[in-house]
């Protein structure tokens, strides 16, 4: 049975009455797709573009959605997968799942967003289940030339999302699932984190040590800050004042983000326990569910209904206000339970609730049991009970992907009754998570591997409706070398979410340790991030108010370009730059692929025309985009002419910047700059609004001072 509705530039297609646990509305509005649809199929067109769905249920009862896959289609997006840039050909698992020192091909991870977008002659069309079981999409493994998808239950519910551009289906999903949210400033800067630093004179040092060398805009406190790993206590040997500790912090304009795991531990006594009882999952006999987390015994917060979430909310508002903590970092939120003391705990824990469920309800085991044999080890039972807002129960394994996105929006909804921008980093995530939570990648090895294939994940977290991406620079999981240390703060130096962290077991990774050479390289990596602060600045702006991401794979700028598609080690920032790190142990040049037009090489000043493959010596190697204004710390910088929206200020007021001939006029909310950069002319003189202004030029790039405020600037060539 299927059930269509039409909103603008999406069509929501229900098989089988579905009632998926996360709610999202159609966008209202022009222009609306044609629908034709009959038992089992769709058929949408809208301009030309169509797409076709067969609908099935398997023959164990599981809602298959099958599309065709055409020779030259391309896969973009399915959220954070240790995967190249195009997906096509990849089978993949949505199931929140902690996997420890991922590589290459290892699914499912952290994160469950089960949108893909197809893109084919550079028109392209996105596929999103509102699914938050275990869910399958297969394209192109199972059969060669389908597309499937697939979840572990008897309906589901599918939305059709036109573009024609990848870009805007990001935009039409951003309609439906929610726009991401805008950080605070200071969310954009360097952060520095170790699981864990302590005592609190320590963390006092490390930040002034990095201090000396860079900015620093927050740091970080790891599960050792509290006490026997309770949430919202402190070990008050490590921290015998913690209050005191974050204002000498903030003295340095460093705001603090602390830990919270979902592990409410078993004691009597406690009070985030005793106040929480009502709050917790149970188990289909009504009693608390008792999992394993770093407390040790420890119930889950139920965030499914509001009231565990207003609940949690309190608990976060009255911690984060009583010591002024900044941001709250959320963890092991897929949700995860670690097993501490019995290697042999999971997979006991694995064969009790298969017996379970055989003897208590005398069936048999659903297909998806055995699909997740070997992938329950850290989950919860997937009996646990959950509570809805409507009242509904449901079993863990109905809802599991959305419960991380359920404890962002209880998290947000406390740090927001103290900041106006809350800050909130997660670790799992579902559809609509961009609303309230930044994101980073888990526990990535450090080697050069993880370094490289990072690059892919992030970028398909950002072509996925989820811009606030980031890894742990320096990798999480083992040793790196230096060199891989310093280029990992190269990679990441456009990264929306900057943080340096590591593993307890591990070499160091704060930039002041590393021998010279390497440490000169990532201090001038974060440099190089703080210049261009500006820019992600406005990007975060066009994010929040577009859902366009902040970083892009080359296919979502050039997706007529076939190219494109195979580029897994570069990146766009925004529109107007490309982004080409060196990824290689000695490495001091690497081949990079221009996409066509002019491109602007940042350090040398070389002018090369694209559609062609060159090798660059700069380090890190920076294009810029023919046609680009792009504010940075010491001004405005343009690439030949143009016209241009620029966000700047805290409330994203806008300037309007137009080069043409030998003028650039501003108009609207005037961006203040000290200095225009023209790159790519000669130019022998200025005035600013009549006034001679200063010009220097050398290597292709002249600067103009202008100090403050200009309306009109003309220019003598
Ligand atoms: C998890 C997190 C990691 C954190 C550690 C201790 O492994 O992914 O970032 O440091 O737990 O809290």
């Amino acid at each position: 049975m299927i059930k269509v509705d039409v909103g603008r530039k999406i069509v929501k297609v229900e098989f089988n009455n579905p009632k998926p646990v996360v709610k999202f509305d159609l966008p209202e509005g022009n222009p609306k797709p044609s629908v034709e649809f009959k038992e089992s199929s769709v058929r949408s067109e809208l301009n030309g573009q169509y797409v076709e769905l067969f609908f099935k249920l398997d023959s164990e009862d599981r809602a298959t959605a099958v599309k065709r896959l055409g020779v030259f289609e391309h896969v973009l997006g399915l959220g954070e997968k240790a995967l190249p840039v195009d997906r096509r050909r990849t089978r993949v698992i949505f199931w929140n799942y902690d996997n420890y020192n991922y590589k290459l091909g290892t699914d499912p991870l952290y994160k469950s967003i089960p949108f893909a977008i197809f893109v084919e002659g550079g028109k392209a069309i996105g596929i999103f289940v509102n699914s938050a079981t275990y869910t399958i999409f297969d394209l192109g493994v199972g059969e060669y030339d389908k597309a499937l998808f697939q979840v572990h239950e008897p309906s589901m519910e599918l939305y059709i999302i036109f573009g024609p551009t990848p870009l805007e289906v990001i935009e039409s999903y951003t309609d439906l699932t929610g726009k991401p949210l805008l950080p605070p400033r200071w969310g954009l800067g360097l952060h520095i984190s170790r699981y864990s630093y302590y005592p609190q004179d320590m963390v006092i040092e490390i930040v002034k040590e990095t201090l000396k060398h860079v900015p620093v805009d927050a740091v970080y406190l790891d599960i050792d800050y509290m006490e026997g790993f309770k949430q919202f206590t402190w070990d008050r040997s490590r921290f015998p004042n913690p209050k005191e500790m974050i204002d000498e912090l903030h003295r340095l304009g460093v705001k603090v983000v602390v830990i919270v795991d979902p592990y409410i531990k078993l004691e009597p006594g406690y009070p985030v326990f005793e106040s929480g009882i009502k709050h917790l999952c149970r188990t289909p006999d009504n009693e608390i569910y008792v999992g394993y987390g770093w407390p040790g015994l420890s119930g889950f917060p139920d965030f499914f209904n509001g009231d565990a979430r207003r609940w949690w909310a309190d608990w976060i508002e009255r911690f984060a206000r009583e010591y002024g903590i900044d941001g709250i970092w959320i963890d092991m939120n897929e949700p995860s339970t670690v097993n501490l003391k019995d290697p042999e705990f999971r997979k006991r824990s694995m064969m009790k609730h298969l017996e379970n469920l055989i003897s208590r309800d005398n069936v048999s085991i659903p297909s998806f049991y055995k699909d997740m044999e070997n992938l329950s080890d850290n989950t919860p039972d997937l009996e646990m009970i959950h509570r809805l807002d409507d009242g509904r129960f449901e079993k863990h394994y109905r809802v599991r992907n959305a419960y991380p996105l359920f404890e962002a929006m209880a998290t947000y909804e406390g740090l927001k009754r103290i900041h106006e921008r809350p800050f909130i980093l997660s670790r799992s995530a579902y559809a609509g998570s961009q609303k309230y939570a930044f994101i980073w990648t888990g526990d990535v090895p450090s080697d050069w591997e993880a370094l490289r294939l990072s690059i892919s994940m992030i970028l398909g977290v950002s072509a996925s409706g989820h811009p606030w991406i980031g890894v742990d620079v320096g990798g999480f999981a083992g040793w790196s070398d230096p060199e891989a240390t310093a280029r990992w703060y190269q990679a990441m130096a456009f990264a929306p979410f900057y943080r340096v962290h590591k593993g307890r077991l591990g070499n160091d990774t704060e930039l002041f340790r590393l021998p010279a050479r390497f440490r000169r390289m990532a201090i001038e990596a974060v440099k190089l991030r703080y210049r261009f602060l500006p820019y992600l600045w406005h990007l975060a702006w066009e994010a929040h108010l577009t859902g366009r991401p902040l970083i892009r794979a080359l296919p979502l700028e050039f997706p007529e370009d076939e190219n494109t598609f195979s580029i897994d080690d570069q990146y766009m920032v925004g529109p107007y730059i490309l982004y080409a790190p060196i990824l290689d142990r000695g490495a001091e040049s690497r081949f990079i692929y221009l996409p066509h037009g002019s491109w602007f090489d940042y350090w040398s000043g070389e002018i090369y025309s694209g559609g062609s493959t060159i090798r660059s010596a700069s380090d890190p190697p920076i294009f810029i985009r023919e046609s680009s204004a792009i504010p940075v710390e010491e001004g405005l910088m343009i690439f030949r002419e143009g016209s241009w929206r620029i966000y700047h200020g805290e409330q994203g007021e806008q300037a309007e910047i137009v080069f043409e001939g030998n003028k650039i006029t501003q108009r609207g909310s005037p961006l203040k700059v000290d200095k225009v950069i023209l790159l790519g002319i000669d130019a022998s003189g200025a005035s600013v609004d009549g006034a001679e202004a200063r010009t220097s030029c050398s290597r292709n790039r002249c600067e103009i001072v202008v100090k403050g405020v200009f309306r009109e600037i003309k220019i003598r060539r």
